[in-house]
């Protein structure tokens, strides 16, 4: 194939297609200017709507009724993703081509959930991908499996009670997600913490009360040379040797620390020659491939503490949920395509409404920490101001995701959703079977009858939400409940407040999986729209950099000091006087 000649020099990737010179832009932008979007009359004059506008995909249940869209704004939109080539960029995603431009990198970390045996195989670059996907999870798998059966022990003959995943960003974000939501398939007896920060409170406490003989650590890292984890790591280690010594389950010499290392620390990464530098003995490290982005990567050998948390089956579940989505983006058609059209929604309230940010409401608390993980899928996906080819974005990109799970949120920021001045699209989850069946056997005499299902009052709050943000409480309706007339406008709810709600049978480890690979390609067709390129993340390397050029200056070296600007010195000498230094 030809190169294109772009800013960035020749590339085999097309550049992108500005999408405000599209006509289907342009008639959106038409559209929106007559658009007086009303969802209480959308509604009243078309009862067929919500069953239109609801989607399946995989396991979810869909309904994008509540969003500020006619069918019109569907279609231009599904004609804008045409017009922008989306499907073709979606190929050339999962047939390996170097779409991260700017790193030069396939980005197949679909390849690492295809069906086993999918004719023809995936071969990128002259590597066997299913092959080499297939034998890295089947050693992974088998490792789970002896820490889990006890057939793994610590260097005393102890089995593993904590396993210590230390990694950070996509190396600890998705983890930790689905580690939390799949808390009812732990195995009782094992327990996984995760070390991110470099704050040394996060190593010390979470060691703090762990017994080093039963103790593994992985060291996740994709690179293998981040600070935050090379240096937990080290604080890990030298816990771990020192402890051992102490009590007396090793000799005080390298060779028994060696041998103690080898039994303790695992790692993960995509760079193993680093991995033996660390000490790390190759042959219990777990590998995977530059074609897996960081924040892409749970499903790769980064997800090896939850394999041994919920299992290697039930780490294989997990996987075929993500491929149920992958499959649906990669070959329904558009119009009935959920992250597409979820994308798209997306894109429309970013460039046509002018939403910054988007919240994320998971009523289930196993999602507790799902919001944290997209917030690094999207923002480090999709903050970008220059698209692939190096040219400037030509529309505002990357809006903030954020979110808490409910009812929490509502009893913190929904205040603003319902009534500020900023307009916040919502996605609402729900599952409908509880993990934790509860009943309220004695109810409180009123509203809660005896023996009611608690599920079914939490997720009376979800169904309730996005009714109140769509519909809104009218001043003729607070009027009526015979509220005085000095506080009727601020008991109105405008409504109009779109909200996306997404219904899951349960949270197992397939639908969560579903959900992980819903807001991945959701995200991709956003990055598409927009011609970014959302598999670097180029705006993380200043801050890393001056980090370590400060470090001395920290450390009270006056030349480095020196050498800072007004502000950071006055703030450096203000730390050393506090430090007493
Ligand atoms: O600093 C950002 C980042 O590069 C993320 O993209 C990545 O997930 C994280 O750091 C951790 O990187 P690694 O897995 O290489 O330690």
């Amino acid at each position: 194939m030809a190169p294109w000649i772009t800013r960035l020099g020749p590339m085999t990737t097309p550049p992108p297609v500005d999408p405000t010179t599209t006509s289907a832009w342009a008639d959106l932008t038409t559209h929106h200017e007559s658009l007086d979007a009303d969802l209480r009359s959308w509604f009243a004059a078309d009862p067929a709507r919500a069953e239109r506008l609801t989607f399946e995909a995989g396991d979810l249940w869909v309904d994008l009724s509540k969003n500020l869209v006619t069918d019109e704004t569907l279609a231009l939109l599904v004609r804008l993703a045409q017009e922008v080539g989306l499907t073709d960029r979606t190929e050339a995603m999962f047939t390996g081509e170097h779409i991260n431009v700017t790193e030069d990198r396939a980005v197949l970390h679909t390849a690492l959930r295809r069906t086993p045996g999918t004719r023809p195989p995936l071969v990128v670059d002259g590597q066997q991908v299913d092959d080499d996907v297939a034998a890295e999870l089947d050693k992974l798998s088998a490792f789970a499996d002896q820490v889990r059966s006890g057939e793994w022990t610590g260097v005393s003959g102890k089995r593993v009670e904590t396993v210590v995943n230390i990694g950070i960003g996509g190396s600890d974000l998705g983890p930790v997600m689905i580690y939390e939501a799949l808390a009812p398939y732990r195995q009782a007896g094992l327990t996984v913490r995760f070390v991110s920060n470099i704050d040394p409170t996060d190593v010390a406490q979470k060691t703090a009360d762990l017994d080093p003989e039963t103790t593994l650590f992985i060291v996740a890292s994709k690179t293998f040379g981040t600070l935050e984890t090379l240096t937990n790591a080290r604080l890990a280690r030298a816990w771990l040797l020192d402890g051992l010594v102490a009590r007396g389950a090793i000799a005080d010499d390298d060779e028994a620390r060696r041998t103690a290392v080898g039994k303790h620390f695992v790692a993960v990464s995509t760079a193993l020659d680093k991995v033996a530098a660390f000490g790390i003995d190759p042959a219990n490290a777990f590998g995977f491939w530059d074609w897996v982005g960081g924040r892409y990567s749970v499903g790769s050998a980064i997800g090896t503490s939850l394999a041994i948390a919920v299992g290697p089956d039930r780490f294989r579940e997990l996987l075929d949920g993500f491929r149920i989505i992958d499959e649906h983006f990669r070959t329904a058609p558009l119009e009935r395509n959920v992250p597409t059209l979820m994308g798209l929604l997306n894109v429309w309230y970013v460039n046509f409404l002018g939403a910054a940010s988007h919240a994320v409401l998971p009523y289930a608390q196993q999602l507790h920490r799902f919001a944290a993980y997209l917030q690094q899928l999207t923002m480090e996906s999709n903050g970008k101001s220059v698209r692939w080819d190096g040219s400037p974005v030509t529309t505002a990109t990357g809006e903030v995701f954020w979110g808490e799970p409910g009812t929490n949120g509502q009893h913190a920021f929904y205040q603003l959703i319902h009534q500020g001045t900023q307009l916040i699209p919502a996605d609402f989850i729900a599952v409908a079977r509880p993990a934790y069946p509860l009943v309220d056997a004695e109810g409180d005499g009123g509203a809660v009858s005896a023996g009611a299902d608690v599920h079914e009052l939490f997720l009376a709050n979800f169904f309730a939400q996005t009714k109140a943000l769509a519909f809104g409480k009218t001043a003729d309706e607070v009027r009526a409940e015979g509220t005085p007339e000095h506080i009727v406008s601020a008991r109105v709810f405008p409504g109009n407040r779109p909200t996306t709600s997404i219904l899951a049978p349960a949270l197992t480890p397939s639908v969560v999986g579903q959900l992980v690979a819903l807001y991945e390609h959701i995200t991709f067709t956003q990055g598409i729209v927009w011609g970014i390129d959302s598999f670097d993340q180029w705006g993380v390397e200043l801050g890393k950099k001056l980090a370590l050029e400060i470090a001395p200056a920290v450390s009270g070296d006056e030349a480095a000091l020196a050498a800072q600007d007004p502000s950071t010195q006055s703030l450096l000498r203000r730390y050393r006087a506090l430090r007493g230094a």
